[in-house]
């Protein structure tokens, strides 16, 4: 564990801190919407958030949460309130287009087939409307697979087969979707229908692009790779194309018999930590000894354009390179593109880049917004305000004396260069997402466990089981160096000291995701607390961002998480995804925790995108 950069108080004191600033939060709307905004409130914020309060707040504020709340549930379903439904629409083994290939439910779809068919573990996605929004393109990530369900006979008798198969699971599937006149939703025969897997060319762009540390046999110029890998979580740009987030890339690489020297490079990106895929016994190209930088080419945000099926997807160089959760992009003031992001690892870090020219300057130009620019990472002072630091090569800690002979460097290895300059270790950020009207920034630190010897008031828990909800406040300014933060919510039970309703607990957020109502949903993945002693699955809540009010809307089969949200623009198709329900199961039994969706005799569990709808056809979550 690399030490705090602030020292760190005692917890009752940090306590004391966070209860006074929220306080402040629970005194009502208007002293809510004071503090929230900040010291340079627009005008016309304030004076709507006053208005809001005196005469239609307490209305909106129940819109936001018009629905009943779902109670704790561990079973081998998808629960939701009364009134609405969901439809499975786009499950592990589904074809891209009606005409590919059926999935065979006993898993021996060949490599080939699996190329044409929905990935496995579905979790971030987008939804770009067509024709209004009744039909569109639905972007679903496919972040890693379960082997024991994806080959009939599971990890045994490993082969380049089994390898083709796996590397055809992850990846990114484009599909095109319409609603029907019954309210249903279907594929369709689609020119846009594609798979995009861990064999598809990229292209590597931005100031890492051609250095030698991306250089491989298969590759001397460092511009070309095949695939992209562990496709977490993602985000639409303004120019409608789709971000999707390269994670945990440590898992698919092997180091050799001894792991990496403590303090490496390859030690502070994870290498070695878990066990790899067994790819590596049949693919040179994932033994490190052989060929020691083709990691370097994964971890990376991927643009793609789904509206051109022949396009090559583009890695970012300059938005850095670590375990990306997902990318939110927004415009800045001098209209350049801001993307924040997370990276997902304990006592990592929450970045955000801002663009070097307006979007429209440089794509009129043929550039794209997301090749130059500054990366920065940010540091979360004791009192409640923080900086943004720039990750640029020659600034103090990123010298050549330092280790960083260039910008390439310091993006190729950005968890260094973040060490580096000062940024503030987190428990784990995960996904972020962007209040509309504020610009507000809310991220989710998921859990720590392994924070055990200090706390900081941005991250104020030993053997943080349950993790935490932040909020950063630019003033509105999304290129500014300078914000002011505070703790949205503590997850958990009461015993853990959550500032959640014991009847509404949960734990271990992860998604995150405003919708154009203003509601914030929150996706879990992991531990969650008992209710009245009651065990319950992973699940989504909304949330009131101004109240705090917080609802559970839907609770998944066992042994999933909850993970990806888009929806129509009318906010009345939500979609979500559920994935790895029963985890991997037993060898012998792949169905012991979770036979959901198919609840087939010879099947296995699958990941897969449902579909939630209310009866009434209303926006889904309001009243
Ligand atoms: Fe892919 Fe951090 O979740
Ligand atoms: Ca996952
Ligand atoms: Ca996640
Ligand atoms: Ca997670």
């Amino acid at each position: 564990m690399r030490p705090d950069p602030a020292a760190s108080p005692s917890i009752s004191e940090l306590a004391q801190r966070r209860l006074s600033r929220r306080t402040v939060l629970a005194g009502g709307l208007v002293t809510a919407a004071a503090s929230f905004f900040g010291a340079a409130t627009p005008p016309e914020a304030a004076a709507a958030a006053e208005a809001g309060a005196a005469t239609g707040g307490a209305g909106r504020r129940r819109r936001l949460l018009g629905f009943p709340a779902t109670p704790p549930s561990v079973a081998d379903t998808v629960a939701l309130p009364p009134g609405y439904r969901h439809q499975v629409l786009f499950p592990w083994g589904h074809p891209i287009v009606p005409s590919g290939p059926a999935f065979a439910e006993d898993a021996s779809n060949s490599a080939a087939e699996q190329a044409g068919q929905a990935g496995d573990q579905h979790d971030g996605m987008w939804f770009f409307p067509l024709k209004g929004g009744r039909s569109g393109l639905l972007c679903v990530n496919h972040e890693c697979t379960t082997e024991q369900l994806l080959h009939t006979d599971g990890r045994a008798n490993w082969s380049p087969e089994k390898t083709a198969k796996s590397l055809a699971a992850h990846g990114v599937s484009v599909i095109e979707i319409e609603q029907g006149r019954d309210g249903r939703w279907h594929l369709e025969e689609s020119e846009f229908a594609r798979r995009v897997t861990m064999t598809t060319p990229a292209e590597i762009t931005g100031p890492a692009a051609g250095h030698p540390l991306l250089r491989t046999s298969a590759d001397p110029d460092g511009v070309r790779v095949l695939g992209t890998l562990n496709n977490c979580a993602s985000g639409p740009t303004l120019w409608d194309t789709y971000l999707t987030c390269e994670e945990t890339i440590n898992k698919y690489f092997f180091f050799g018999e001894e792991p990496p020297p403590a303090g490496s490079v390859e030690d502070r990106y994870g290498i070695g930590s878990e066990n790899p895929y067994p790819w590596y016994t049949t693919d040179a190209r994932f033994d490190m000894r052989a060929e020691p930088n083709e990691y370097n080419r994964f971890g990376w945000v991927v643009e793609i354009d789904p509206f051109d099926p022949s396009s090559t997807p583009k890695k970012r160089t300059a938005l850095g390179r670590m375990e990306h959760e997902n990318a939110v992009v927004v415009r800045g003031r001098r209209g350049e593109a801001v993307v924040y992001m997370g990276d997902d690892t304990q006592f990592d870090y929450f970045y955000k880049f801002v663009g070097a020219e307006p979007i429209k300057k440089a794509r009129k130009r043929g550039r794209s917004p997301l090749d130059e620019g500054t990366l920065y990472v940010a540091r979360f002072e004791e009192d409640g305000s923080g900086r943004w630091l720039p990750l640029v090569h020659g600034v103090p800690g990123l010298t050549e004396a330092d280790g960083f002979a260039d910008q390439a460097e310091v993006l190729i290895r950005t968890r260094l260069a973040a060490d580096a300059v000062g940024a503030t270790p987190m428990d784990r950020p995960e996904w972020c997402t962007v209040q509309p009207g504020t610009g507000a920034v809310f991220f989710t630190c998921t859990n720590n466990t392994a924070r055990t010897e200090s706390v900081n008031a941005a991250n104020p828990r030993l053997n943080n089981r349950f993790g935490h909800i932040m909020k950063i406040d630019e003033n509105g300014n999304p290129s500014a160096e300078k914000f002011g933060w505070d703790i949205f919510l503590l997850a958990g039970d009461q015993a853990s000291g959550a500032t959640v309703p014991p009847d509404q607990a949960f734990g271990s957020p992860d998604g995150l995701w405003f919708d154009a109502q203003g509601r914030l949903w929150i996706q879990t993945d992991g531990t969650q607390p008992t209710v009245d002693g009651a065990p319950q699955n992973n699940q989504m809540l909304a949330a009131d961002p101004d109240t705090g009010d917080i609802r559970r809307f839907l609770v998944g089969p066992p042994r999933c998480e909850i993970t990806g949200i888009t929806s129509t623009p009318d906010g009345r198709s939500l979609f979500v995804n559920i994935q790895h329900p029963g985890d991997s199961g037993t060898p012998d039994n792949p169905r012991a925790s979770s036979n959901w969706p198919d609840f087939s005799a010879t099947g296995r569990p699958r990941s897969a995108t449902i579909v939630i709808t209310r009866e009434d056809g209303g926006v889904v979550g309001d009243r």
